[in-house]
């Protein structure tokens, strides 16, 4: 027992910085911010808009949607958006040729939004599970998902999202060289200003239910599992590989996912690389703090902005969240 100089207990009164508002901001180690938050977005090619059932506030947007969306963003200081399509399932084949179709939905909205404004910055995802009638984010050649005739599909959507105005692409597939292949690709076509994100250490994860739902491809997947490409939730040392990986190959920020169960990942990946490190709060984990706080079973304003601290804590430079207008919101009230 420490009986201090004085002989007063206890000598170290961890309390004394915690009593006061004041001290406790001057004390903080950690802060969330605005500019911390990636907005992904939903666009479908219908009009008007939906509701998505496991993603309560969170809808598919037609393309003026988006617009006023971005606009929203802008408004909120948002720094960036992810948009994610959702495809009509006639249009969806084994192929997935719609997925380098410069007049798909996701193209058209990447326009949108840069005819909207100029302060935002957006992602779109690299995968070809929109497309794909198999839902898988690569192509199913002989029953299985072919990594090397994979990378020439993915590279031909990358260009196709880039000379749509994508400010970044975002390879989500977890393809092995993928990040590579495209960056030449990008650099062979002259669009070598458009920059890499790589979903580095993404799991087979049970957290993206949600989304999978919301952009329609659970249908085509049909419960068939991404274990053969997606990490395994057992493995850390495997995350600093991949990202080591995809940081040596061109990747120009990398991205941990899911979040808050990850979050020893993006500390070591942080700690490791000292790389822009992103990490995404997927679907599921927005799904249970939104049904959690709808039932009355705890905070939802709360659990956002702690959640999103929790990542700032962990490393991350910036978090996807579907709470990111919200929080923004949120942010500017305090
Ligand atoms: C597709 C993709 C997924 C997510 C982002 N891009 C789902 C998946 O890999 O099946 C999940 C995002 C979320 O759950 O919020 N490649």
């Amino acid at each position: 027992m420490d009986f201090g100089a004085n002989g007063a207990w206890p000598a170290r009164r961890m309390r004394r910085n915690r009593a006061h508002a004041a001290t406790r901001r001057l004390t903080a180690e950690t802060r969330l911010g605005v500019d911390d938050l990636i907005w992904p977005l939903f666009v479908h090619e219908g009009s008007g808009e939906q509701t998505i059932a496991a993603m309560p506030g969170v809808v598919r947007h037609d393309l003026d949607g988006i617009g006023e969306a971005a606009r929203r963003a802008v408004d909120l200081g948002v720094p960036a958006l992810a948009v994610f399509p959702v495809v009509d399932p006639a249009k969806k084949t084994p192929g997935a040729e719609e997925a380098w179709n410069p007049d798909a939905i996701a193209n058209r909205a990447v326009a949108r939004i840069r005819e909207t404004t100029d302060d935002v910055i957006v992602l779109l995802d690299v995968a070809l599970d929109p497309y794909n009638s198999d839902g898988h984010d690569g192509l199913v050649i002989d029953g299985a998902v072919d990594n090397d005739r994979t990378l020439d599909a993915l590279c031909a959507q990358a260009i196709a999202h880039a000379r749509a105005g994508a400010h970044y692409v975002a390879p989500s597939d977890m393809m092995d060289g993928r990040i590579a292949a495209i960056r030449a690709a990008l650099d062979a076509e002259g669009l070598a200003a458009t920059g890499l994100i790589a979903y580095a250490a993404k799991y087979a994860s049970a957290f993206y239910g949600p989304f999978r739902e919301a952009v329609g491809s659970a249908g085509a997947l049909k419960g068939a599992s991404k274990a053969t490409y997606q990490m395994d939730p057992a493995n850390t040392d495997e995350a600093l590989r991949e990202v080591a990986l995809d940081l040596q190959e061109g990747a120009d920020m990398v991205m941990v996912k899911p979040g808050l169960p990850y979050l020893d990942i993006v500390r070591r990946v942080k700690d490791a690389f000292g790389a822009p490190t992103l990490a995404y709060q997927v679907s599921g984990e927005y799904a249970m703090i939104a049904a959690a706080g709808a039932s009355g079973w705890l905070d939802r304003e709360r659990a956002m902005i702690e959640s999103l601290l929790c990542f700032k804590r962990a490393g991350a430079d910036a978090i996807l969240t579907y709470f990111a207008a919200e929080v923004a919101e949120r942010l500017a009230k305090t």
